[in-house]
């Protein structure tokens, strides 16, 4: 629309005052699916982030709205919107780091699974737009389910001849924030001072809390062991549920996302240890991808821990999260080489 080419013209503007005064140059971020129910609190969060210079809003649908609502807020970022295929071009040039949360949502009674057929599409054909306009920016893949749609953005790339294990992660940090969270409710501890490393994959069994070596060390009763291990990877279909068919986490997923984002940049700015659990291509396990803590730097993913001791039951986990896995990365795989 008229009013939508203004806007840009207006966002250029802006974006000549900001750098007339000095404004520090930050990173640039794209957000795919930019006007759903995760992508606005993401959008308004990362316009809040002083490491970024220039945010790029796009989507299917909604985008004016939301590109002008949020570049009203007075911070450094410079906000641009692009709504539409021909439009996605423009949306990933020259972009840092691109996010991903566009696709359809569970519905009560749905697992992750059977977002498959809608999501799987979406998210190849994003990322056949990053192959091709900014092949070298970090991409973290919120739609699900995770476990297939980072193996199909992997092959995406492979297929584009830009495949860079280091620069695509599966984001599994609402996961670690729910366990902060769930622990310090049990313990009567202050969840910020409690980092749980949350390991496999993202959808029900594969979620496999490390209660044995959350920082600072705390013990558990069985009893707790299990409550905390079922809640956390039933997490998402309890909000699911709360939400009674008007779709999954959005909130805290935004929080999560911007939290992980966030560490992403500051390791591309070369910040020393930042250390986040992540799902990516992987040599911890016998699975060509997997979720592990990852230390985050100039390029990317730049190390992967191991999984450190695992007691019994973290053991038996383990087992059944693979096999689950397993199959959902083959799934992923088989959807972009067929
Ligand atoms: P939503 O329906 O509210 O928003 C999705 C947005 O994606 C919509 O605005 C839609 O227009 C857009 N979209 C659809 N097709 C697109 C395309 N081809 N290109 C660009 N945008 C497109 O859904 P939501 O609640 O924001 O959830 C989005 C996804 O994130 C879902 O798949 C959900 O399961 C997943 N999710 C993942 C986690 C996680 O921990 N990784 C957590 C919560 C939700
Ligand atoms: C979550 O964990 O909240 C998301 O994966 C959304 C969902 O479907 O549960």
């Amino acid at each position: 629309s008229d009013g939508f080419q203004n806007m840009e013209e207006y966002s250029g503007v802006y974006q000549l005052n900001c750098l007339a005064k000095g404004a520090s140059p930050g990173f640039k971020v794209a957000i795919l699916g930019a006007a759903g129910g995760i992508g606005q609190p993401l959008a308004m969060l990362m316009k809040m982030n002083p490491l970024v210079s220039v945010l790029h809003l796009y989507d299917v649908v909604n985008t004016p709205g939301v590109t002008a609502d949020i570049s009203h807020m007075d911070t450094g970022a410079v906000v641009r919107g692009f709504l539409g295929q021909q439009q996605l071009e423009d949306a990933l040039t020259g972009m840092d780091l691109v996010i991903i949360p566009a696709g359809v949502p569970r519905k009560p009674g749905m697992t992750r699974d059977d977002l498959f057929n809608i999501n799987a599409g979406i998210v190849r054909t994003l990322c056949e737009g990053i192959a091709k306009c900014c092949p070298n920016a970090i991409v973290n893949i919120i739609s699900n389910p995770v476990n297939s749609t980072v193996p199909i953005a992997a092959e995406v790339f492979k297929k584009a001849g830009t495949y860079n294990p280091k620069c695509i992660l599966g984001v599994t940090m609402l996961d670690v924030v729910r366990a902060n969270t769930f622990v310090a409710e049990v313990l009567s501890l202050d969840p910020r001072e409690i980092d749980t490393p949350v390991v496999g994959g993202h959808a029900g069994v594969t979620i496999l809390p490390l209660l044995s070596q959350i920082k600072p060390p705390c013990s558990f009763t069985q009893q707790e062991i299990e409550y905390l291990t079922n809640r956390i990877q039933n997490g998402g279909t309890e909000v699911v549920e709360a939400k009674a068919g008007s779709g999954s986490a959005t909130l805290s997923m935004a929080y999560a996302a911007v939290k992980f984002a966030d560490a992403c940049l500051r390791g591309l700015r070369g910040d020393a240890n930042i250390i986040q659990c992540a799902y990516v291509a992987s040599e911890v396990t016998e699975l060509p991808f997997f979720a592990s803590k990852v230390r985050l730097g100039r390029a990317g993913v730049e190390e992967i821990y191991p999984l450190g001791p695992l007691n019994e039951y973290e053991r038996a986990g383990l087992e059944k999260a693979k096999k689950e896995l397993a199959g959902s990365i083959q799934k992923g795989v088989s959807f972009v080489r067929k």
